[in-house]
């Protein structure tokens, strides 16, 4: 279904992920988010490489199950249990009508991902999730999901970033809105869904990522994709 939740929205209130959103998220995603079918591709490709036999795949904030999707049909090891996770009712009824007759060996959970424990992990995948969560549960969430991954596993995360360097930061931001006029956002659906997120998406810089892996530990990290200033990094255990 076309996204067209902000071409006539008056009285804004801070983003959800509630059931108006799930059921124009495949395509407002698509139309806001430059890369995103590169992100999911990567994916593909990571857990080839990185994927255990026998071992855990997590997809944090799966919303309606993209992630898992590229995680199940990409997968060439045995014995693997996928776990997507979502707090939105909403998303894990939709994520688990998409994954049911597409993968096997997975299960949809509607929970806080602070609230998980990691086990048996070789791929843990936070794609444009971490952003949603508040700066201080950040660290503590990447140092639990460091704990819960075996030696040789990794942890993909994509963003939204922001840049320090001012110029770079005002040319991106141009070419991020040239972006959705392009793919059909009129100024006032642009302008509508900026201030209803602005709240609730906290964007990091690059450096912040890379320093968050170091502290929680992690052998050696990089950013492996970015268009614009959406960047993924991909962090090895
Ligand atoms: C932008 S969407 C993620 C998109 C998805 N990973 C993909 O690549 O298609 C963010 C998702 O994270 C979920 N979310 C946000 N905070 C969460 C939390 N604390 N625990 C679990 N899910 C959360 C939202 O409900 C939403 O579905």
């Amino acid at each position: 279904m076309r996204d067209d939740i902000f071409s006539s929205k008056i009285d804004l209130v801070d983003f959800t992920f509630d059931a108006q959103v799930v059921d124009v998220f495949d395509d407002m995603v698509r139309r806001s988010v430059p890369g995103y079918q590169t992100m999911i591709e990567m994916i593909g490709l990571i857990v080839k490489t990185y994927g255990q036999n026998n071992t855990n795949y997590y997809d944090l904030g799966a919303s309606t199950g993209a992630i898992s999707l590229a995680l199940g049909l990409n997968n060439n090891h045995q014995n693997n249990h996928i776990i997507a996770v979502d707090n939105s009712i909403d998303m894990v009824k939709k994520c688990k009508a998409n994954l049911i007759d597409k993968i096997t060996n997975f299960d949809v959970i509607c929970v806080d991902i602070n609230d998980i424990c990691f086990e048996n992990a070789s791929i843990v995948v936070l794609n444009l999730t971490l952003q949603f969560i508040p700066v201080k549960q950040r660290q503590p969430l990447i140092d639990k999901i460091y704990e819960g991954l075996n030696p040789g596993g990794v942890l993909i995360i994509s963003e939204k970033i922001h840049f320090d360097n001012e110029k770079k930061q005002v040319e991106t931001t141009k070419l991020h809105l040239d972006f959705k006029r392009a793919n059909g956002y009129s100024e006032l659906e642009i302008a509508a869904k900026r201030q209803s997120i602005e709240n609730v998406l906290i964007t990091d810089n690059t450096q912040t990522h890379l320093d968050r892996f170091k502290t929680a530990g992690f052998s050696h990290s990089f950013c492996h994709f970015q268009c614009l200033n959406f960047a993924s990094f991909l962090a090895v255990k």
